[in-house]
Protein backbone atom coordinates (compact mmCIF):
# COMPACT_ATOMS: atom_id res chain seq x y z
CA UNK A 1 0.00 0.00 0.00
CA UNK A 2 2.70 2.34 0.96
CA UNK A 3 4.41 1.87 -2.70
CA UNK A 4 1.15 2.27 -4.44
CA UNK A 5 1.01 5.27 -3.19
CA UNK A 6 3.97 6.46 -3.59
CA UNK A 7 3.62 5.47 -6.68
CA UNK A 8 0.23 7.57 -7.78
CA UNK A 9 1.99 10.70 -6.42
CA UNK A 10 5.22 10.35 -8.74
CA UNK A 11 2.46 9.05 -11.64
CA UNK A 12 0.40 11.98 -11.06
CA UNK A 13 3.33 14.47 -10.68
CA UNK A 14 4.30 13.96 -14.49
CA UNK A 15 1.48 12.73 -15.20
CA UNK A 16 -0.08 16.44 -17.08
CA UNK A 17 3.36 16.72 -18.90
CA UNK A 18 4.47 15.93 -22.62
CA UNK A 19 6.18 12.76 -22.98
CA UNK A 20 5.46 11.77 -18.34
CA UNK A 21 6.78 7.86 -19.29
CA UNK A 22 10.40 8.55 -19.05
CA UNK A 23 10.08 11.32 -16.11
CA UNK A 24 7.69 8.96 -13.87
CA UNK A 25 10.66 5.36 -14.67
CA UNK A 26 13.39 8.14 -13.60
CA UNK A 27 11.88 8.93 -10.34
CA UNK A 28 10.54 5.39 -9.64
CA UNK A 29 14.14 4.02 -9.98
CA UNK A 30 15.94 6.75 -8.13
CA UNK A 31 13.27 5.84 -5.64
CA UNK A 32 13.27 2.08 -5.59
CA UNK A 33 16.76 1.50 -7.28
CA UNK A 34 14.93 -0.47 -9.76
CA UNK A 35 11.15 -0.88 -11.72
CA UNK A 36 9.58 -3.47 -10.20
CA UNK A 37 7.91 -5.42 -12.53
CA UNK A 38 4.62 -4.88 -10.70
CA UNK A 39 4.62 -0.99 -11.11
CA UNK A 40 4.68 -1.32 -15.02
CA UNK A 41 0.76 -2.18 -15.60
CA UNK A 42 0.09 0.46 -12.93
CA UNK A 43 1.80 2.93 -15.18
CA UNK A 44 0.45 1.87 -18.40
CA UNK A 45 -3.30 2.02 -17.05
CA UNK A 46 -2.48 5.82 -15.79
CA UNK A 47 -0.68 7.20 -19.13
CA UNK A 48 -3.20 5.29 -21.58
CA UNK A 49 -0.57 2.63 -22.88
CA UNK A 50 -0.46 -1.04 -22.93
CA UNK A 51 2.15 -3.02 -20.77
CA UNK A 52 4.10 -3.65 -23.61
CA UNK A 53 4.97 -0.02 -24.82
CA UNK A 54 5.73 0.57 -20.91
CA UNK A 55 7.55 -3.04 -20.95
CA UNK A 56 9.51 -1.87 -24.28
CA UNK A 57 11.05 1.35 -22.72
CA UNK A 58 11.80 -0.45 -19.25
CA UNK A 59 14.02 -2.66 -21.53
CA UNK A 60 14.99 -0.54 -23.93
CA UNK A 61 16.91 2.11 -21.88
CA UNK A 62 19.87 0.40 -20.24
CA UNK A 63 19.20 3.44 -17.52
CA UNK A 64 16.83 1.36 -16.15
CA UNK A 65 17.05 -1.93 -14.57
CA UNK A 66 14.51 -4.11 -14.00
CA UNK A 67 15.98 -6.16 -10.71
CA UNK A 68 17.60 -4.73 -8.30
CA UNK A 69 21.33 -4.00 -8.77
CA UNK A 70 23.54 -5.81 -7.13
CA UNK A 71 25.40 -4.70 -3.80
CA UNK A 72 28.35 -3.10 -5.36
CA UNK A 73 27.99 -1.52 -8.97
CA UNK A 74 31.19 -1.51 -11.08
CA UNK A 75 31.56 0.85 -14.15
CA UNK A 76 33.94 0.89 -17.02
CA UNK A 77 34.32 3.40 -18.99
CA UNK A 78 33.53 2.78 -23.09
CA UNK A 79 34.44 6.30 -24.11
CA UNK A 80 37.04 6.92 -26.91
CA UNK A 81 40.63 7.65 -24.55
CA UNK A 82 39.43 4.94 -22.25
CA UNK A 83 39.33 2.71 -25.33
CA UNK A 84 42.41 3.65 -26.96
CA UNK A 85 44.55 2.88 -24.03
CA UNK A 86 42.78 -0.97 -24.01
CA UNK A 87 39.24 -0.78 -21.85
CA UNK A 88 37.85 -3.22 -24.55
CA UNK A 89 40.40 -5.49 -23.15
CA UNK A 90 40.11 -4.27 -19.70
CA UNK A 91 36.26 -4.76 -19.79
CA UNK A 92 36.68 -8.50 -21.49
CA UNK A 93 39.05 -9.51 -18.94
CA UNK A 94 36.28 -8.05 -16.14
CA UNK A 95 33.33 -9.67 -17.93
CA UNK A 96 35.06 -13.67 -17.80
CA UNK A 97 36.76 -12.67 -14.22
CA UNK A 98 33.08 -11.88 -12.80
CA UNK A 99 30.89 -14.56 -15.41
CA UNK A 100 28.76 -11.69 -16.32
CA UNK A 101 28.11 -9.33 -18.90
CA UNK A 102 27.31 -5.68 -18.77
CA UNK A 103 23.98 -4.88 -16.75
CA UNK A 104 24.14 -8.02 -15.28
CA UNK A 105 24.83 -9.19 -11.69
CA UNK A 106 26.98 -11.96 -10.39
CA UNK A 107 24.74 -14.52 -8.59
CA UNK A 108 26.10 -13.89 -5.43
CA UNK A 109 23.86 -10.29 -5.73
CA UNK A 110 27.18 -8.28 -5.08
CA UNK A 111 28.60 -7.12 -8.08
CA UNK A 112 27.09 -5.49 -11.10
CA UNK A 113 28.41 -4.19 -14.03
CA UNK A 114 28.05 -0.96 -16.34
CA UNK A 115 29.64 0.41 -19.06
CA UNK A 116 29.35 4.29 -18.78
CA UNK A 117 30.98 6.80 -21.31
CA UNK A 118 33.92 8.82 -19.40
CA UNK A 119 34.10 9.43 -16.11
CA UNK A 120 36.59 12.86 -16.66
CA UNK A 121 39.45 10.58 -15.50
CA UNK A 122 40.57 10.32 -19.35
CA UNK A 123 44.13 11.22 -18.26
CA UNK A 124 44.16 7.95 -16.00
CA UNK A 125 42.25 5.58 -18.73
CA UNK A 126 41.47 2.79 -18.56
CA UNK A 127 39.13 4.23 -16.25
CA UNK A 128 36.36 2.50 -13.52
CA UNK A 129 34.21 3.86 -10.62
CA UNK A 130 33.24 0.92 -7.97
CA UNK A 131 30.60 2.34 -6.23
CA UNK A 132 31.41 5.83 -5.69
CA UNK A 133 35.10 5.87 -5.94
CA UNK A 134 37.12 6.58 -8.96
CA UNK A 135 39.78 4.51 -10.24
CA UNK A 136 42.49 5.42 -12.53
CA UNK A 137 44.50 3.20 -14.69
CA UNK A 138 42.52 0.34 -13.73
CA UNK A 139 44.13 -3.38 -13.78
CA UNK A 140 41.23 -5.76 -14.26
CA UNK A 141 42.30 -8.20 -11.36
CA UNK A 142 42.69 -5.42 -8.85
CA UNK A 143 39.05 -4.34 -9.79
CA UNK A 144 37.40 -7.60 -9.54
CA UNK A 145 39.50 -7.91 -6.17
CA UNK A 146 37.88 -4.36 -4.93
CA UNK A 147 34.74 -5.41 -6.23
CA UNK A 148 34.55 -8.77 -4.29
CA UNK A 149 35.59 -7.86 -1.07
CA UNK A 150 33.34 -4.62 -1.50
CA UNK A 151 36.58 -1.71 -1.19
FE1 LIG B 1 37.26 7.23 -20.08
FE2 LIG B 1 37.12 9.87 -20.22
S1 LIG B 1 37.15 8.47 -21.80
S2 LIG B 1 37.33 8.64 -18.48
Amino acid sequence: PEMAARLNEIIATHAGREGPLLPILHDIQAEYGFIPEPVQPRIAVALGMTRAEVHGVVTFYHDFRAEPAGAHVLRLCRAEACKSMGADQLAAQVRKALGIDWHQTTADGRITLEPVFCLGLCACAPSAQLGDRLIGRADAADLVAMAQEGR
